[in-house]
Parts: structure tokens; sequence; C-alpha cells
């Protein structure tokens, strides 16, 4: 009922977008003013980036200036890692690194998912589609797993990311993966869709494709695309998840993505209130 609250009053966030977002970002600017900080957007447009100057130096830059937080997203993989190492007085919090990471994405799909089922312990979570490309994915690989969920993947053999096959190769001699972890790959999405308790479509991600991953957009969409029919097969109440941006008709249909099962929009307004948590902790460092 209380729409602000003054805990970070006088602390400055900055956001430094050098890639498109409407979530993320602007959840991470509600969050920062429902708190009562003061919020900086800066964009690769409006930066001196423009005019060449490097990211070391932006960043450094931008701590010159004693704002307390630099929420970064970049095409780059590993670029929030390598400006915390150089920034002494600026906390660093990652908001989507290349194909690499995106944690806050992972919390707030944990959260979303532990309101509904009150525990993760168990519960079969299905990863759909361009895993490969997808930093969204490899967060919630590791979150979901760790906090007890069987993690299957499923999607185009050439979508998925090499790393992870030695995980297909032993979990079919019937051994474990060597992190203990319950993550399988499975390459038929009929199987693998059976009696799950979520569904996690991802966006195929055209712009970091290389040619000749997938025969074409019809095939792709044939074989990956979440329809009432496939979804059928899951639990009767299974939660219908995608982090966005949807291509509509080519991850997940129009009708399921607006439909009783669906998510979405609730993994947003979800996202506001654990990336409220995050700025709080990180700037108060008091538990909540
Ligand atoms: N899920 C996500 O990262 O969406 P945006 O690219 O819109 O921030």
């Amino acid at each position: 009922d209380i729409k602000k609250v003054p805990s970070l009053r006088g602390k400055v966030i900055l956001t430094l977008f050098n890639e498109a977002s409407t979530r993320t970002r602007v959840s991470f600017e509600q969050a920062a003013k429902l708190l009562s900080a003061d919020v900086i957007n800066i964009t690769p447009t409006s930066s001196s980036a423009e005019k060449g100057e490097s990211l070391l130096n932006t960043v450094l830059t931008l701590q010159a200036m004693h704002a307390d937080v630099l929420i970064m997203r970049d095409p780059s993989s590993g670029s929030p890692y390598f400006a915390a190492r150089h920034l002494t007085n600026m906390k660093v919090v990652n908001a989507g690194d290349g194909q690499h990471a995106h944690p806050t994405q992972a919390l707030l799909d944990a959260f979303t998912i532990k309101r509904h089922l009150g525990s993760l312990q168990g519960a079969k979570i299905v990863i759909v589609g361009d895993i490969l490309h997808s930093r969204v994915a490899r967060s919630n690989i590791w979150a979901l797993s760790s906090l007890g969920a069987r993690v299957v993947l499923v999607g185009p053999p050439t979508l998925l990311p090499k790393e992870l096959l030695p995980i297909q190769s032993q979990n079919r001699d019937g051994s474990n993966n060597p992190s203990d972890l319950d993550i399988s790959i499975e390459t038929d999405l009929d199987y693998a869709i059976k009696d799950a308790d979520v569904v996690i479509a991802l966006r195929l991600q055209k712009e970091r494709q290389q040619k000749g991953m997938i025969p074409s957009l019809r095939e792709y969409t044939r074989r990956w695309l979440i329809t009432d029919s496939r979804l059928s097969k899951a639990k009767a109440h299974v939660l219908l998840m995608h982090p966005g941006p949807l291509n509509e008709g080519i991850e997940i249909s129009s009708s399921l993505a607006h439909g009783l099962s669906s998510r979405v929009e609730e993994q947003v307004t979800n996202g506001v209130a654990v990336r409220m948590a995050l700025l709080y902790l990180l700037l108060t460092g008091v538990p909540i």
C-alpha cells in the first residue's frame, strides 16, 4: 500500500545499458525510485563512448562522481566483472552480459516459481529453445538447480551449448553430472515437456546467431513452438514463463502467451520487488 519508502534516500544509482532493454532497465529504475534513490540513465548514444571512450575510462569517470551503484548491461560477456575489478568505491550489478549471465532474471524467475509451488525441491523445470545464446538460461540453470529443481534443457542440438554436452553423456550412462545438480538435456520437446511443473520458453536470439544454426524459421517453429497441445502434456497447473521480449508465434503461441498458464506479466511485476530487495541489501547490508 505504501508506494514509496525513504530507505535509499541520498543514494545515487546509475544505469549503463549498452544494449536494448525494456523490462530490466525500467524495473531497476522503478525499484530504485520506490526506495527514494536518485537514478541517472546512461545510453550509448548519450555517452562519450560515441566519441571512442573506453569502457574502463567510462566507469572510472562515473565512479569519480561518487555514485553508489552502477547497473550494467553490455553485449560483451564479462564486461560487468571487468568493471567491478577496476572499481573500488562503486558497486556493480550485472543486468545481462552478452550470452553469459542475467542473474536478476534468474532471481525473479526463482521467486515467481517459489510463490506458486512453495518450494523448488524436485520440481521439473523445462527450459526450451535457444539455450546457446541465452544468458537467462545460463543463470537459471544454476539458480534453479541449486534450489533443488530438476532442470531439463531442450532445443535443437545446434543451439545447445557445447560445455553442457558432457552433462548429457554422463546422464545417459546413469551417473550424476559433476556438480551433483539435476540438469539433463533432451532434443525432443514432446517428450521433455511431459509432467513439467514449469516451462520456460526462450527467445530465439537472431541477433546473436550465425547463419545456418537452424534450417529455417518455419522448421524451428514446427519443432520448438510451445502450443496448447504440447503444453497439455505438462502438469495441469503448469507455469508457463518467458523472460521476454516475446517472439509470439515463434517460441510461444499468442494464445498461450496471454492465457491462463502464462506468468509472463507476473515475472515482470516480481522483477521490481526482487530488484528492490537487491538494491536494498547491496546498499544497506541489512537483511530484510
Ligand atoms: N528479460 C529481459 O532481460 O528483458 P529486457 O531485454 O527487456 O530487459
